[in-house]
């Protein structure tokens, strides 16, 4: 067999493998190989997950294999999250609202101030605390004064180190709020009327 015939073979001698068409160079003539099957799947998957890919950009326009809408996503959540934190601050403080300082005023009230100062506040050893009549002023400092310093020759002790600050705070506040609320029994006014100003607590 010539050189000539050779180029014109179509199967090769030795692996009866068919050579691929004009795949000739310089004499070496390409044969058509098999892919090695790890090579031909891993080639369909790419083709099945580019195909799908494509689709997730470009027709479903996914976010989350959108760079662009990913990032803005996640920043969307920090500011939302930084905002978040930010307001629940203010919040946790006013979580502690009046209501919330009120009812733990009252139960340090009737536990401790109610021997005096009766059990709804109408007044007993101790003044009134539901009319607008004080004896020390019925500003929140004058009634915390009267707390933290006490009257001790009127049979007022000092409160200052029996109770913590947010205590003392929370118990005036729920004197305050006893303001107009008329008990039975209500001791005599004692002191000067207290008219709080409009932009008073
Ligand atoms: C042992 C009795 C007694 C107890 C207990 C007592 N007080 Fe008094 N409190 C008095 C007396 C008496 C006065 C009046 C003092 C005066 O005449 O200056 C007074 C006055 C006050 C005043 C000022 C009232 C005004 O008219 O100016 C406030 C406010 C007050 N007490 C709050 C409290 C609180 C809050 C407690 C509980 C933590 C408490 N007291 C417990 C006897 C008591």
């Amino acid at each position: 067999m010539t050189i000539d015939d050779k180029k014109h073979q179509e199967y090769d001698d030795l692996t009866q493998i068919k050579y691929i068409g004009g795949h000739d160079y310089d004499g070496i003539r390409e044969l058509d190989n098999r892919l090695p099957p790890f090579l031909k799947y891993l080639f369909y998957v790419s083709i099945v997950f580019a195909t799908s890919y494509l689709m997730l950009v470009f027709v479903f326009k996914d976010d989350s294999v959108i760079q662009e809408k990913e990032y803005q996503k996640e920043m969307a959540a920090l500011q939302q999250h930084n905002g978040e934190e930010e307001a629940a601050a203010p919040a946790e403080v006013k979580a502690r609202t009046k209501d919330e300082m009120i009812a733990a005023g009252q139960v340090t009230f009737e536990k401790i101030c109610s021997v005096c100062h009766g059990k709804f506040g109408e007044g007993l050893v101790g003044p009134n605390m539901t009319d607008e009549y004080w004896i020390h002023g019925g500003r929140f400092e004058d009634m915390k004064k009267v707390v933290m310093d006490g009257v001790i020759e009127k049979g007022m002790i000092s409160y200052k180190n029996q109770l913590s600050q947010r205590q003392i705070d929370d118990v005036l506040t729920y004197i305050q709020s006893l303001q107009g609320t008329n008990p039975p029994n209500p001791k005599a006014p004692q002191g000067e009327k207290y008219v709080p100003e409009e932009s008073a607590e």
